[in-house]
């Protein structure tokens, strides 16, 4: 019963993505547990370039088994896009399987998640606007619509009508776009119900039945955990957990399916939208990571903000999740700086260290990284593929990285190709580098 999690430790975007499709080839099934197409996981196999939001990361292997959980939130007309889309690339997307207990993205969420972001002016979030807390909210308030409600008309409508009475007066701007005539709405997701009924399924029992024949399954997470719901930089978050622990609410499994946890981390640290951002560099240090690492963000297309890898926040997320394996990614766009700089504890505004994550939010918005410097390395880093390949300096950048966060790197990540990373011994020694994934 191998059940691996992947979660983000950051902010988002470390490049669980790229994780994920490789640990997929020896996994048996992928499942999505929380977020929606707010996501942006990137891939690159053999120079060729490939875009996820909803889909989860193992749907390149022809006929993997690819699940979306019940705990993600599903826009019906991204999904079918990205369905259509990749059917157009030739790929295989029959191993899909949707939970009929996953909640769908409505017209009127779209319009409330920019309403809200208008209404807040300066104090936004800075949402991805794909009406994900929104649709949360419409969840948590027994006002939301399933997947399983698509495939019958009468109960569509019924919860439809339900659902946007209570938003009359937030929607009163927009109450004369077509999008919101309850008629013209309930067809428009009949017809998507018409095209996702062939992956509609009871996706925790399929787990179930997997895990139980002993099958690997991956557990792909969205988003990071400073971004989680209950433990992030609230509330600049997103409206979902992208913990571990949720991973099995999410799928509909129970806790003792999982073995291991995987956190990815960026050698340094970004994040996309508002909120408190400790160890962010502003100017040419700054614009320098965002060039040489591409931040700019996969679903909107906004410029990443960036800084120096933040060890406090990195060993919250390393407690939060019980890490049992951590994978550094992007150590490639480090090369070149004379000296790198990790913050490994806070200042706070009345000069009080903090080593610990500040559980009040006040404190955390007036704290200054305090920074440890360590040498830099010249070298080019994308031919790289085992630990003595790389320069002394950038072993010695993982191994202070791995003993301050107190979990072993399993994987370091020197560039976006699918091949560009290096296995270490510990990786090696995990359920799923044993297996083949990490070469002899
Ligand atoms: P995700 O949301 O966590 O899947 O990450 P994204 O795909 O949004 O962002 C990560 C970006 O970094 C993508 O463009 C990846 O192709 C790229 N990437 C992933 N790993 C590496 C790496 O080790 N080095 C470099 N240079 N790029 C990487
Ligand atoms: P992946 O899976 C980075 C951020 C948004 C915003 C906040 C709330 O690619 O790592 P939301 O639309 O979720 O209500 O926005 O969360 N955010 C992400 N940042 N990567 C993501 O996903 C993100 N998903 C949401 O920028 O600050
Ligand atoms: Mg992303």
């Amino acid at each position: 019963m191998p059940g691996i999690v992947i979660v983000g430790a950051q902010w988002g975007d470390e490049g669980k993505g790229k994780i994920t499709d490789l640990l997929a080839e020896h996994g048996d099934a992928v499942v999505r547990f929380q977020g929606g197409n707010n996501a942006g996981h990137t891939i690159v196999r053999e120079g060729v370039e490939w875009k996820l939001h909803l889909i989860p990361s193992g749907i390149l292997y022809p006929g993997k088994r690819c699940v979306i959980g019940n705990g993600v939130v599903i826009d019906p007309r991204v999904l079918i896009e990205e369905l259509d889309a990749l059917r157009a690339r030739r790929v295989d997307v029959s191993g899909l399987r949707i939970s009929s207990n996953a909640h769908l993205i409505m017209p009127y969420h779209l319009l409330l998640d920019s309403a809200g972001e208008a209404k807040l002016g300066s104090l936004q979030i800075g949402t991805t606007r794909r009406g994900i807390g929104p649709c949360y909210a419409d969840k948590a308030a027994r006002l939301g619509i399933r997947v399983q409600d698509l495939l019958d008309e009468k109960i569509l409508k019924k919860k439809i009508m339900a659902a946007m009475e209570p938003k009359r007066l937030s929607l009163r701007p927009f109450e004369k776009d077509p999008k919101l005539d309850l008629h013209t709405m309930t067809e428009e997701y009949l017809t998507y119900g018409h095209r996702l009924e062939q992956h509609i399924a009871d996706t925790s029992r399929l787990m179930w039945e997997l895990l139980d024949r002993g099958e690997k399954v991956i557990f792909e997470g969205a988003q990071g955990a400073m971004l989680d719901i209950d433990h992030g930089t609230y509330p600049f978050v997103t409206s979902s957990n992208p913990l571990a622990g949720a991973a099995c609410v999410g799928a509909g499994v129970g806790p003792k399916n999982i073995d291991e946890i995987w956190g990815i981390s960026k050698a340094y640290t970004t994040r996309v939208g508002a909120g408190p951002f400790p160890s962010e560099l502003h100017e040419e240090m700054g614009e320098a990571i965002r060039q040489r690492g591409g931040e700019f963000g996969t679903t909107t297309g906004r410029p990443r903000r960036t800084g120096w890898l933040d060890l406090v926040a990195l060993r919250y997320a390393a407690r939060l999740n019980t890490m049992t394996a951590l994978v550094v990614t992007k150590l490639d766009v480090l090369s070149g700086f004379d000296r790198i700089q990790v913050c490994t504890s806070y200042r706070g505004a009345e000069g009080a260290q903090f080593d610990d994550f500040p559980y009040h939010q006040t404190v955390l918005h007036h704290t200054t990284p305090e920074l440890t410097e360590l040498r830099g390395w010249k070298e080019d880093l994308g031919e790289c593929r085992t630990l003595s390949d790389l320069p002394e300096a950038a072993r010695e950048y993982l191994l202070f990285i791995s003993e301050q966060v107190g979990a072993p790197v399993t994987l370091i990540g020197v560039g976006p190709g699918r091949e560009q990373v290096i296995w270490t011994d510990a990786g090696r020694e995990t359920l799923i580098g044993r297996n083949g994934s990490a070469p002899a």
